[in-house]
Parts: C-alpha cells; structure tokens; sequence
C-alpha cells in the first residue's frame, strides 16, 4: 500500500513553505533576507528548481504551478533537504502574475517545456502569448533574465516571434534565435526525458531592457 495522501487543506495549515496567495507577499520578509527572486513558471515534479536552491543558497527561489502531486512532492524534498530559499505558490500564474511580486522585483524567470497544447484546437490554450510576455516583463528588474525551453517545434518559433517583437526584451543569442545548449542549469525533468530520447530542444534566453522614452 502506498501511503497516504497529505490533503491540500492539511499542506496550506501546516507548511511554511506553501503559500496560497490572495496579494502580494512580502518576500523579504517570507525568506528574511533582500537575497535575489527567482521564478519557476510549472515547475512539475520540481527537480529543476530543487536543485538551483541547492546550488545557489544565495538566492530565493519560487515555484507555481497548479499539479497537486508535483506540489505535495516537492514540498516533501524542501523539507527533507531543508531548503530555506524556496517557497510553492499553488495555482495558475495567469491570475496569480500580478500578485507574485512587485513591478520589478524579480531578477530570473525559467520557463521550462510549458505545455505544447499540440492539438491545433487548443493551441490558444498556450501560456506564452504578447500579454503574458508583457506582464512577465514588467515582474523583471532591468538586466533581469528570462530563460524558455521546449521540445515542441512549432511553440518554439511562435515563442521566438512574440518575445523578439517584445521591446522589452532583447534576444540573447547573436542571431536573435535559440541557444544551442544550456550549460549552467540544472536539466528538469522533461528536459532529461527529451535528450534521452534523442529529440531536440529549442531554447530561449531574453534579457529586460529598460522601456525607450521618446524625444520631444
Ligand atoms: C510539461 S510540464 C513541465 C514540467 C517541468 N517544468 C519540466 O520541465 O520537467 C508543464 C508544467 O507546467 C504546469 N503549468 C501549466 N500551465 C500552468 C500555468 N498556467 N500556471 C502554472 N503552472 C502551469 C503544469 O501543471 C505542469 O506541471
């Protein structure tokens, strides 16, 4: 028998590390400390940002995603490590993105194999679009980064051509096109799955330019 299942309710009342959010924490105060903010949009089963917490104590680490077992998973291995950098926010980052963080607080996002909605009648269902890239934006300090992986070919290109055509983001590859590998990051899980089998994997990284002022 496997054991049983801690209940939503019970992680919410019990865990320090969990917050389900209704306005916009105080951070520095959540990790007692004015370390860097970095995001993880659909963190899964959490490897990925489990182990850039380990790697960088340095900084402060928050996950949303809305994928119940992932999150009482991960919950499970902050407390077992005893990882103080990383604090779960449960639910849809559409809603939640403009009560995440302040205008500017944030200094990385990751982005790591959103869901590719394959099938043509639910591409719309896709989470990188003009209006989230936008409000990404206004989340990141200047110089801030953002980082985007996927396997699918086709949401590759259209994340490619909504970010290059963001003014404030500046595409980091010579080319304004993807990154051939990532070296300083850990791999997520569905990234080690893609490679062990051979498929390719497009990534993205955008640095936050400040907004151009207009000359009178
Ligand atoms: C394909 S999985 C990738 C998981 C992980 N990033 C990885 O690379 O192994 C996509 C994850 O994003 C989450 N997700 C999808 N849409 C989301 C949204 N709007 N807000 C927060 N999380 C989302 C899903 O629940 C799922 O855990």
């Amino acid at each position: 028998m496997g054991k049983p299942l801690i209940s939503f309710a019970q992680i919410k009342e019990q865990d320090p590390y969990f917050l389900d959010i209704d306005e916009i924490p105080d951070w520095q105060a959540q990790f007692g400390n004015t370390n860097p903010l970095k995001l993880e949009i659909g963190f899964g089963m959490g490897n990925f940002l489990i182990e850039m917490a380990a790697k960088e104590p340095g900084s402060n680490f928050i996950g949303i995603d809305f994928y119940h077992k992932g999150i009482r998973k991960i919950i499970t291995r902050i407390k077992n490590l005893q990882l103080e950098n990383i604090r779960i926010v449960y639910g849809d980052i559409r809603s939640k993105i403009s009560i995440l963080c302040q205008d500017g607080e944030l200094e990385t996002a990751y982005i790591n194999f959103p869901d590719p909605w394959p099938k043509k009648r639910h591409i719309k269902r896709r989470l990188i679009k003009p209006e989230f890239i936008n409000q990404l934006a206004q989340k990141l300090d200047l110089e801030g980064n953002v980082y985007l992986a996927t396997d699918s070919e086709s949401y590759a290109y259209e994340m490619l051509d909504y970010f290059n055509s963001e003014t404030l983001f500046q595409n980091l590859d010579n080319n304004k096109g993807f990154i051939k590998e990532r070296i300083d990051l850990p791999k997520s899980k569905y990234e080690k799955n893609f490679i062990n089998a051979g498929e390719k994997v497009f990534y993205l990284e955008y640095l936050r330019l400040a907004a151009m002022t207009s000359i009178a």
